[in-house]
């Protein structure tokens, strides 16, 4: 069968979303809010699905890991330690003609040039995108991205902030996870969660969001370990990327340069995909060595080092953090498995999802909705097949090829369409139904009693 595209334009992919209840547009009837988006129902299960896997693989499969679940409000001492109050921020410039806010890389340059086409002088000529206004913008100032609000009645109130990263959270927990479970080093804790930013122009519809979700790890190592911890880390990122269906050929490592590095980090690679509007940051991984660790002792003045039982040492840990925002994984994963070819009359779209992620695992139905007897069958294959992989659909409407169109759009891999012979129409046949494989589009027969094993062995 002929693949004839498969590359789809942002506007594909975000339509497909609206259309087929993966992603919505935030607070939509009152014109939305810029930088939010809402998780329709296959949205919430495929997140689920990706989540679920992330946490399998970085956290269950291993002895050394231990999760938390962190209030997202916490002490404002914290970002001040962290140095995110007086860090974390973006340069802002402002058109002086329309007052339209740029991150100061947004802004579209020009080199200067005179009549032969020479370049004159460094300097460049700033263009709004906006209004398309030259060379009147602000001068730059830095704007931080922490969204502040306040906890507690209006006389009283303090001054808290959402938190920016959920790692934060984490490293409040460092101690609790020592007291509580005694871990051997070096171990890590987990997180995901949300996580806020003010973020001066959110673009790219779940690229660049001002209320995102994030899946992280701070692994806790002594400081000589850390090029081998990064590297077992940036393995099990490569690993996570295939599981969940993105191509080997469209991940590139990106070593940052240290002045574009975070405050914290001495080592970051960027995980950069290939996305329609250019190749950008989906995950990060940061050798944060014992920055956090040592300014969170400095600023509680709680100790905050490790005593190690076996050499008797006592130390502060280093960090390797793995860093994956969910909100960037779905956006990858949707542009990925998106696919389009000559199948059935009019061709067809399917997002070929690893059956692990797909948020419907199979679609069961009656051949023909009017005929009782079908549907009465399908009902009971459906509600057995149910109680093992609850994951599973059930669909009568339209006819059984319109049907089959709305699941490979969603990313269904099989069908299962109960019909005459099931009933014993051919005797040799009764009690087999047909399942559809949504990648190649054959069927093939086989007894109800082998459905759910079959399906489960590729999920
Ligand atoms: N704790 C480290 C940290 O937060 P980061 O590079 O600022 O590092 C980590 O963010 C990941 O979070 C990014 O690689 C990206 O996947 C996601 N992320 C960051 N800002 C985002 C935004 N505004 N919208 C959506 N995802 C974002």
């Amino acid at each position: 069968m002929k693949e004839v595209f498969s590359n789809p334009s942002m506007e594909t992919i975000i339509s497909l979303a609206k259309r087929r209840g993966f992603v919505f547009p935030g607070s939509e009837i009152y014109g939305g809010l810029a930088g939010t988006y809402d998780y329709g129902p296959l949205g919430v299960m495929l997140k689920n699905n990706l989540k679920t896997l992330w946490w399998r693989m970085f956290v269950e499969s291993r002895d050394d890991m231990y999760g938390v679940d962190a209030a997202i409000l916490m002490n404002p001492k914290i970002w001040e330690a962290s140095g995110h109050v007086s860090g974390f921020s973006d340069p802002l410039i402002v058109c002086v003609k329309c007052k339209y806010h740029f991150r100061i890389d947004q802004v579209n340059t020009k080199p200067k040039k005179d009549k032969e086409n020479n370049v004159v002088k460094s300097d460049e000529v700033w263009i709004c995108e906006h209004c398309g206004t030259k060379n009147d913008m602000s001068e730059p100032r830095q704007f931080n991205m922490m969204f502040k609000t306040y906890a507690g009645a209006s006389d009283d109130a303090v001054g808290v902030y959402l938190r920016p990263e959920t790692a934060g959270g984490i490293f409040m927990n460092y101690k609790n996870i020592i007291d509580s479970m005694h871990p051997k080093f070096p171990f890590g804790i987990a997180q995901i969660g949300k996580a806020f930013r003010n973020e001066i122009a959110p673009r790219d519809f779940i690229f660049r969001l001002r209320e995102l979700e994030q899946m992280e790890v701070e692994f806790f190592i002594k400081s000589d370990e850390w090029k081998q911890m990064f590297e077992q880390w940036r393995v099990l990122m490569h690993e996570y990327a295939r599981a969940i269906g993105i191509q080997d050929s469209a991940l590139h490592e990106l070593e940052v340069l240290p002045e574009d590095r975070a405050h914290y980090s001495e080592r970051t690679i960027d995980f950069e995909f290939d996305y329609p509007f250019g190749r950008k940051e989906l995950w990060g991984l940061a050798y944060r060595t014992d920055f956090d660790l040592s300014a969170h002792e400095k600023g509680s003045g709680v100790e905050l080092k490790y005593f190690d039982e076996v050499t008797k040492e006592k130390f502060i840990p280093h960090v390797i953090e793995p860093s994956l925002g969910v909100d960037r994984t779905v956006l990858a994963v949707l542009l990925c498995a998106y696919h389009k070819d000559e199948l059935g009359e009019d061709g067809r779209v399917y997002l070929a999802f690893p059956p692990t992620i797909a948020p419907i695992k199979a679609m069961v139905s009656p051949l023909l909705k009017n005929k009782p007897e079908l549907v009465e069958k399908a009902r009971e294959v459906y509600v057995a097949l149910k109680k093992d992989i609850p994951q599973v659909m059930w669909d009568d409407n339209g006819n059984i090829g319109k049907r089959y169109r709305r699941q490979d759009e969603i990313g269904t891999p099989f069908c299962i369409t109960i019909d005459f012979d099931t009933l014993g129409e051919k005797p040799e046949l009764k009690d087999t139904v047909t399942l559809r494989d949504r990648d190649t589009g054959s069927q093939e027969r086989i007894p109800i009693k082998e459905l759910s094993e079959r399906i489960q062995a590729v999920l």
